[in-house]
Parts: structure tokens; C-alpha cells; sequence
């Protein structure tokens, strides 16, 4: 059997499989609608007749989603976003990976938090990474490690579209922030934060280096910057430190050099490819260091 013979075949059991699933539609099965939409997103090259039968099965299971993240976008305009997103075991479950790779809950997060298309993204100067947002499951995970309580402010350095400041005002009694240097992001993320009534989080235009330290009680950074700008901002985090204390949070690359800070300590050993929680160090400690 020729190879587009044998795709073929595999295309049209897919569809006749997924046509035949009875309750695929139920609210409880997103997540098997989610990942039936990503294998059919792999048959566009497909055509005739096969090709109108994955369309309509595609709006279909669109539909079904559409109308499950209206349902907790409802929820979440009440106050109850955290107890309609935990049944979804957004984090800790057997297929939690570690990574950068995105999953059926990065869709799920997408659907609710519903972004609109942004405007033109400035070009970032070097040093400044570029956007890509923390995978949902690390920011679930996350969440369940610090256990926020309502005396605590979270600050993303760098948040883009606003995901991790949005996810904790919906999840956690916390307060949140997210300083952002490009204006077409911030923008997005405050409008997605008055849809959902989300006074909890805040978004800040500006460059990191010049925000207010003194306001946080964990910072968060998913590899934002680099060099002189990383090195800048954690010097003024470190004099901060000598004030009170506070958590700092790391993922992709520059967890290494929040590692090597010594005013920080790393509080889980055990988070290799998840985020890593460091504390600052007592007072005492980092004085000691300031005075080298
Ligand atoms: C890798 S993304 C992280 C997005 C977000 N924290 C998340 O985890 O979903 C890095 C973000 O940092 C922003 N950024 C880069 N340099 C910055 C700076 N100096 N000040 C503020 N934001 C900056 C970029 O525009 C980008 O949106």
C-alpha cells in the first residue's frame, strides 16, 4: 500500500471514529474534544469529501467548547472561576510534564481567557525576550506550591498577555500584577481582565528595571530578559531583600541564574523542567553579603 493510501485510511477511520463517538460532546469531555481537534488540525491536507465531513466534525466540537468556556467565563465574573477550573485537574495529574511543551490546558486557558487579536508588537531591544507564555500547567502547579493567601501580591516581570497575573485572580485570593514593556500586550491583558471582572489583577506598562520593588511578595519570571537587564533587576531585588523577605519563581533558563544569587535559596530541590521557588534569604544573611 502506497504511503498516501495508507494516510488516507488513517484519516477516514479518524473521522469515522470520532463521528461515531457518542457523547463527545458532553460538557465533561473537553478534554478529549481538545486533543480530537488537534489530530483533525493534522488532516487539512485532506480533501473531497472527507475533507467537508472533518470540517463539520470540527465546528462541532468547537461549538460544544465555545460553550463550556462561556460557562466558566460566567463563572468566573461571579467569583467562581477557581471552582469551575478545578475540576479539570489542571495540575499534578500522572501526565502533568515537565517542559516548555504545551498542552490540552494551555487550549482550555486560551478558550476562557479569550485574548483579542493584539496590536503590533513593538521590536524588543536585546536582552528583552520575546513573548511565549508559561505552559497552564506549570502555572496551576505553581499556584498549588506557593499556596497564596490574600496577604500576598504576585508580580510577573515581563507578563506578556497577563496569563499568569489573570490565572492567579481567578484561582487565588492573592493580589497580582503584571509589568509588561510592550503596550499592545498590556492592553490586551487589561481588557481581558474588565471582561472577566478580574479586579485582582493589575497591568503595569513599563520597563522592569524601573518598576517598584517595594510592592510583591513573589515575583515571577519565565525568562523575560537577559544579561545587563536580568542582572539590573536582580540587584534590585537583592536590596529589597534586605528590607523583607519574599519568593522569587523562575522558569526556562534563567532559573540557573536565580540559582546562582546567593541572597536567594532555592525552597524545592526536586523542579527540574516545572518552576522553581527560591526564598529570599533573612535579613541578616544578605546584609552579610552586601557588606563584600
Ligand atoms: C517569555 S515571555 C513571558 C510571559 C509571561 N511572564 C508568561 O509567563 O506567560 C517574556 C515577556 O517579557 C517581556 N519583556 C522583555 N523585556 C522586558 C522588560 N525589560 N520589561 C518588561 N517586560 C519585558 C516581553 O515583551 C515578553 O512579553
Amino acid at each position: 500500500m502506497s504511503e498516501s493510501v495508507a494516510d488516507g485510511c488513517i484519516v477516514q477511520a479518524l473521522i469515522k471514529a470520532l463521528e461515531s463517538e457518542r457523547g463527545l460532546d458532553a460538557p465533561e469531555r473537553l478534554r478529549e474534544r481538545i486533543e480530537a481537534l488537534d489530530r483533525l488540525d493534522a488532516l487539512m491536507g485532506v480533501e473531497g469529501a472527507w475533507a467537508q465531513r472533518a470540517q463539520a466534525l470540527q465546528q462541532r466540537l468547537e461549538a460544544a467548547n465555545l460553550l463550556q468556556f462561556e460557562a466558566i467565563r460566567a463563572a468566573v465574573r461571579y467569583g467562581k472561576g477557581r471552582v469551575a477550573l478545578q475540576r479539570w485537574q489542571l495540575a499534578g495529574d500522572a501526565d502533568c510534564r515537565s517542559g516548555d511543551a504545551y498542552d490540552w490546558r494551555d487550549e482550555l486557558v486560551s478558550g476562557v481567557l479569550r485574548f483579542g487579536e493584539p496590536g503590533e508588537a513593538s521590536v524588543l531591544a536585546p536582552e528583552m525576550v520575546f513573548y511565549q507564555p508559561t505552559p497552564a500547567r506549570h502555572v496551576f502547579d505553581l499556584f498549588d506550591r506557593l499556596a497564596l493567601t490574600s496577604d500576598d501580591v504576585l508580580v510577573d516581570l515581563g507578563s506578556g498577555f497577563g496569563h499568569v497575573p489573570l490565572l492567579a485572580a481567578i484561582c487565588t485570593p492573592a493580589r497580582s500584577i503584571g509589568v509588561e514593556i510592550e503596550p499592545a500586550y498590556v492592553a490586551g491583558a487589561r481588557d481581558c481582565a474588565q471582561a472577566l471582572r478580574l479586579a485582582n489583577a493589575r497591568f503595569v506598562q513599563e520597563d522592569a528595571r524601573a518598576t517598584d520593588f517595594t510592592v510583591g511578595s513573589v515575583f515571577y519570571l519565565y525568562t523575560p530578559f537577559t544579561g545587563t537587564i536580568m542582572r539590573s533587576v536582580l540587584d534590585a531585588l537583592r536590596r529589597e531583600a534586605g528590607r523583607r523577605a519574599f519568593r522569587v519563581c523562575g522558569f526556562g533558563p534563567c532559573t540557573a541564574v536565580l540559582a546562582n544569587e546567593s541572597w536567594l535559596a532555592a525552597e524545592d530541590a526536586s523542579t527540574a523542567g516545572r518552576v522553581s521557588i527560591f526564598r529570599s534569604r533573612r535579613h541578616g544573611d544578605v546584609k552579610r553579603d552586601f557588606t563584600q
